[in-house]
Order: structure tokens, then sequence, then C-alpha cells
């Protein structure tokens, strides 16, 4: 039916109207990420020169756009609408790297479920997310908009992320397409700078970096984005081997590639030639829509004639838009995606707003808890101090260009909310997030997210000092700002500004029991904090509800359980720091250093906060890890199994996880990786036993030769609360 749909359409198709089809325009209401702006877009789109259009939103502009095309352009063919959704639509919920920290799959699809509701009662239907791009690396600002650094973690959310935006039904109204992105290996960016080279062998590739994107072409994801960085040398909109053979030929992707914003132009300045010869490159390597750059729109057809390019080449690209069109249910209602009064009742609504306060709590990360100092009693006098505590400017993070500021909830009026009569509530700003005008004047590019203050930082400082001197307890809300991290956003430094801490030490001199509340968008150097505090709860950028859930969070409504899903360094000299990492020939498992071993002079290997690492109000017990068999067959499981007491005074959820490792292969393996793990409510007092099922494909990796399977020996199974459990039980595959 499809097919003889687009064949009909495609025989009456010009040239011209096929290559517009693959060009992706902005008209201005977009968020300008790069060189160029599109221009004409009207005129543009009754010509047939258009096949998309994002940066435009709401049930009006949407349908005046889609007007032009369909009514006024010779065929009448629908446009695509796009955005990036990335973390809600309206309803933001916490940045990408957050949301993983719940480690819970159904929340994070209802997450996307939220957004997939809320975009298309507005007219949008195509997602520019989710994000997969595996990230080593806390400098790379864009590690925020992802799932952190493990492919198995990376792989089980861009599949709930995929099925969350497209349901099981992509032309129901209320369901969009989803893209996945950056393809690929975007996150390996050298020296954590956006945009940047990236180079690395096949067997780290597929190993660790590709499973995100292969789980989400697995799920069936209707679109793939080809990322900034090149690939064996080939930027990857140019790249065919990346494209074509892996993309296509091995995975057996159907969708469209569209490029990254001028990704294609980009091939210029990454020395690959002219506009026509990168278009023309891109074309043949198996990039099907142009985002911005209109390389294709004007050199394509000089180079068809040129015979530099196909008719078969432009056929296979404007097919395959079509194909998505027809997919998304547009030839049978090209408005079907505009629903003014859903967009009234279902956009910000309670339930979702509901959702992104529990979203938000179960994304934080308990760091620190000396003397049980958390959870607060709804009583006393607490102080509440810092430039993040009352900033609307910076609840939402990075990435939510169609969220309000001015609609979420800061921390004082959340504390106000969930307090209670019995508490008296202090504030005082204590410290600018910065005070180098030229840092916030880089930060500041899409509002006000660093304000200085007209008085002196000591006055401020002052200030702090005294209430925290009438307080019972301090909670001091510092970190970065939002777009102190996300894109173009990189940071050679990633401690806490200066006049930030200054403030802490002094709140630390006073004595009062201190509380930090932390946020940022990628993992800090903390070594300072980490002594200073009593407690710290990392929250990220929340969301919309961002100070109902810290408060939520901070006076025990909802005991913490988030785990971290990236590794937080001692400092930036450790960058790259990874818990999957290999032994070398010459470990050094201690943190004492040791001549000739694989350590530094100056720092130990270990972390500050492992992978997975994070608390509860309560405490987790494990024991009796067992595993069914000693010795299992290719065509055998193992079952392991350990119970989990909690023996604290609260209830909580704990992430149960799991690692294995391969003692010896044919190529040197990690000493652990996760490859399963289950989150679990358990009532204080009582045992829960967690049993997982391992499989050979659980135990199969690349080998040298690229060929995938699990190789017999012996395996050692880890069982606990972070990647730097010792606890283990071995088993042999025959
Ligand atoms: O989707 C984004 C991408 O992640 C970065 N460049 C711009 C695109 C469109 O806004």
């Amino acid at each position: 039916e499809m097919d003889r749909y687009i064949n009909n359409l495609m025989a009456e198709m010009t040239l011209q109207e096929k290559i517009g089809q693959m060009n992706l325009i902005t008209p201005g209401g977009g968020i300008p990420t790069g060189a160029a702006v599109s221009s004409d877009v009207e005129a543009k789109i009754k010509a047939g020169k258009v096949g998309g259009v994002f940066g435009v939103s709401g049930p009006e502009k949407v349908r005046q756009a889609q007007d032009l095309a369909v009514k006024e352009s010779r065929l009448g063919i629908p446009l695509l609408f796009g955005s990036d959704v990335i973390h809600g639509y309206k309803t933001t919920f916490p940045i990408p790297l957050g949301l993983s920290c719940s480690w819970d799959m159904e929340l994070i699809e209802k997450t996307a479920r939220i957004a997939a509701v809320e975009a298309t009662a507005d007219g949008i239907f195509w997602n520019f997310s989710p994000m997969v791009d595996i990230a080593r690396d806390p400098r790379w600002g864009r590690i925020a908009e992802g799932a952190g650094e493990d492919p198995y973690l990376g792989s089980e959310i861009a599949k709930a992320m995929v099925i969350g935006y497209q349901g099981d039904d992509l032309t129901a109204p209320n369901t969009m397409m989803a893209t996945v992105k950056h393809f690929a290996l975007y996150g390996a960016s050298e020296a954590g700078r956006d945009y940047h080279t990236t180079d690395m062998s096949r067997l780290r590739m597929f190993n660790e970096y590709l499973p995100p994107y292969k789980a989400a072409i697995d799920a069936e994801v209707g679109c793939v984005m080809s990322s900034f960085n090149d690939v064996d040398g080939i930027p990857a909109s140019g790249n065919k081997w990346l494209l074509t053979d892996l993309l296509r030929n091995q995975w057996g992707f159907d969708g469209f590639v569209v490029s990254d914003y001028t990704s294609v132009n980009e091939m210029i300045d990454h020395g690959l030639g002219d506009l026509q010869t990168v278009s023309a490159l891109a074309l043949k390597a198996g990039l099907d829509m142009d985002m911005v750059g209109e390389g294709f729109l004007t050199t394509l057809e000089k180079s068809l004639e040129e015979g530099k390019v196909s008719e078969a080449d432009i056929n296979t690209a404007c097919r395959r838009i079509l194909e998505a069109k027809y997919k998304l249910g547009l030839f049978d209602d090209p408005y079907r995606y505009i629903d003014e009064n859903r967009a009234k009742t279902e956009i910000l609504s309670l339930a979702h707003r509901e959702l992104a306060r529990q979203a938000a709590a179960q994304s934080f990360v308990l760091l620190k808890n000396e003397k049980q100092v958390l959870p607060l009693k709804k009583a006393g006098t607490i102080a509440l101090v810092g430039p993040l505590a009352d900033s609307k400017n910076n609840m939402l993070g990075t990435w939510a260009p169609t969220g309000d500021p001015q609609l979420s909830v800061p921390v004082l009026e959340g504390m106000q909310n969930v307090a209670g009569t019995d508490v008296k509530l202090l504030y005082a700003k204590g410290a600018n997030i910065s005070d180098d005008p030229e840092f916030a004047r880089k930060v500041n590019v899409f509002g006000p997210r660093i304000e200085i203050d007209e008085r002196s930082p000591e006055d401020m400082l002052k200030e702090a000092v005294v209430i925290a001197q009438k307080a019972d307890v301090v909670v001091a809300v510092i970190g970065e700002a939002t777009e102190m991290s996300g894109e173009s956003s990189s940071r050679s430094d990633i401690t806490i500004p200066e006049p930030q801490k200054k403030l802490l030490r002094a709140l630390a001199k006073t004595g009062k029991p201190l509380v930090l509340v932390l946020m940022s968008g990628r993992p800090l150097a903390l070594e300072e904090e980490n002594q200073l505090a009593d407690a710290i709860l990392l929250t990220w950028h929340p969301g919309v509800e961002a100070g109902n859930a810290i408060a939520d969070v901070l006076f025990g409504a909802y005991n913490p359980s988030g785990k971290l899903t990236a590794t937080f360094p001692r400092n930036v000299g450790q960058i790259p720091i990874y818990y999957n990492h290999k032994n070398t020939g010459r470990p050094n498992p201690g943190d004492e250093f040791q001549k000739f071993r694989s350590n530094y002079l100056d720092v130990p290997n270990s972390p500050l906060y492992p992978f997975g690492y994070g608390l509860s109000y309560t405490r987790f017990e494990y024991k009796d890890l067992t595993v069914s068999k000693e010795t299992i067959t290719l065509d055998e499981s193992l079952e392991v199994t350990v119970d989990v007491t909690n023996t604290g005074n609260y209830d909580g959820a704990e992430v149960v996880q799991l690692y294995v490792r391969d003692v010896v292969g044919s190529v040197s393996r990690p000493l652990k990786e996760l490859k399963a793990f289950q989150k679990v409510f358990i009532p204080k007092g009582e045992t829960k036993r967690v049993s997982f099922k391992l499989s050979v494909a659980d135990l199969s990796f690349y080998r040298n030769d690229l060929s995938f399977g699990a190789e017999p020996g012996q395996f050692m199974v880890f069982v606990g609360s972070n990647s730097d459990t010792e606890d283990f039980e071995e088993f042999t595959l025959k």
C-alpha cells in the first residue's frame, strides 16, 4: 500500500521537488546553533523546496506553515514538524543525565510519553531525541543530554525513550517519531571540546560506544541524526561506512537519516571539499535530509548533471522521507497532530507536573549523609542560602527551548510549600554563581542564568553567615547555572566557581550542620565540598517541579534512590575515568602510590564517587549471593540471586546492580561490566530476594576480528549497590 502510494507520488515529482523533500529548514523561531539560518521560508515551502521545518510550534503557527505546503505547493505534500524535545515539552523533566540516575525504565518511558502527548498537541510530531551518546568526559557539556557512561544502561534507556515517544502506533495523534542521535561517537569528542575530532578503535566502538544507537534501531526508531564529529577521519554526515554499511546493511535500519545543524556544510571546514563536493559525499554516504545548510538544495542538480550523484541516489533519499510521512499518517491528514483542545487541557496538566515532581525526586543522588543530617526535621530554623536557591532561571536545565523558566518552582518556594508551619525559613543568596562578567556573558545566551548582584560579594557572604548562625541547619543550593553545561558549554575546569566555594567555606566555619544541594549538568570535581559538607544531595537540573521535589527529598517525603550513571572524578586530570576500564599490565588496585605501576603521583586512581553510587536514608545489606550452577554450556542460562535487607529506619528503593567479569579472553576485557539491574522497593526491616537471569548473550562481546560471541572459561559475577562492589561468585562457561 505504502509503496504504491509513494511510487505514484514520486512519478509526479520533478527532480527539484524531490530534492526539496530532502531540505529541512528553521524559520528562526528555533535556536540558531550553527553558522546559517534559513531564509525565504514561505516562498520555499510554496515552491516545494522544503520537506520539514523545526523551530515552529503551537497549533496556529504549525497550521499556517502546513497550509503553505498542503494548499499552496504544487503537489501539496505535507511538511514534517520537528523539535528538540529533549526532557519534556512544556512540562520539563530533569535533564536526561539526571533522569538516567533513576535507573527506572518505566519512569523514563513515561516521561517520553508525556513529552510526546504535549508536543503533538502543539503540532510537533518529530523529535530530535533520544541523545544516546556514551560520555566519559565531564568536560563535555553535552554529557548532560545523555544517559552517562555505560553501554548497557544507555541501551536500556535508549529503548525506553524510543518506545515512550513512538508508542506502538506512529499514526496515533499523540505519538511522535523519535530520532536517535548523534550518530556516532559524538560523546568521545577529544578533550571534551564540543564538535571536536573523534578517533577510536573498532573494538571500542562496537563494545562500548555503539550499543545504545543499535538498541534504538532495534526498537524501530524512525530517524537517525548524524553527528558533527568525524569517525575514522570522515565526518559522520559524509561517512558511508557509518550511514550505509553499518546502519543499513548490518543493522537493517529502514528510516531516514537527517544531518545535524549545517553538519554537511561543516565538512568544508573539516577539509573535505567545497559545498558541492561535500553535499554529494553526504548523499552518496546515505544521508537523506540536510538540516538548514541547503547544500542538497543548491548543489545536487548540478552534481547529477556532472554524474557525481545518480538519480537513484536522490530517489532513495526522497523516498525514505516520504515513507516517514506516510508512516506518520500525514497523507491521510496533514493536521492530525494539531489539537487546540488537547493543547489547552493536556500541556502542563496537573498530572504531568506531578510526574515531573516524582521524576525529579527519583533522579536525585544522595552523595553523602554524615550523622544522618538528612532528612530534615519539620521544625526549627533552616537557613537556605546560595545563588541557586531562588533562581527560576536555572531550574529547567539545558536544551529546554519549549519550557518556560518562569513556570518553574525554585527551591525557596518548594521549601515553603512543604516545610509546614513549625519551620522558620531564612533565606540569603550568599554569593553569585560566578563573579566574572565575561563568563556570565557566555553562559547567558538564552537568558539571565548568572545574575551578578549589585551588592559586594563580602556583603552577600556576611548576610548568609548571619542567618546561618541563627539556624539549626544550613542548606546551601549551589553549583552550575543552566547552560554552564549543554551544547557548546564545555569546561576545562569542572569545579564549582570560586565565589560559591568561598560561601561554603564560610558556612562550614559556623559549625552548623551543612547540607549541600548541588545542581549541575555534569559530574563535578568536588573533593573540597565533600569535606566541607555534612550531606550532599545532587539534584542535577531538576526541571519545572525542581523546588517541590527537592523539598520532598530534604524533608523525607521521598527517600532518595538515585545512582550515578557517570563517574565523579577527584580532579579534571583523571578524565577520562569510568568504571568499566581494563586492568593494564601493571595494575594498582589500591589507592597507595606504587612505583612502576599504573597510577599518578598526585592523585589516586579511584574516583570520588563511582558509577552506580548513591546513598539512601536507610541502609541495604546484601547477603547470600549465589549462582544456580557452577558450569553452564552455551545454550544454558544462569540464575544469580541475592538477598537484600533494608536494615535502616526508612522504607526505600534500591538499585541492585549486577556486573560481570570475563577473566580470560582473546582480547583484554573490562574488570567489570554492568549486565543487569533491578530497582526494588523494600520496606524497612524486610528482605527481598532479587534474582537475575544471565544468558550467553550477556557474556558475549566483539573480538579482535569484530566477530561477536562468548568465550569459554571462568567468569566472575558481582552483585551490589554500586560498581565498586567486591562481593562476587564464579562460574565457568563450557
Ligand atoms: O538536535 C539538535 C542537535 O542535537 C544539535 N544541533 C542542533 C540540532 C537541532 O536543534
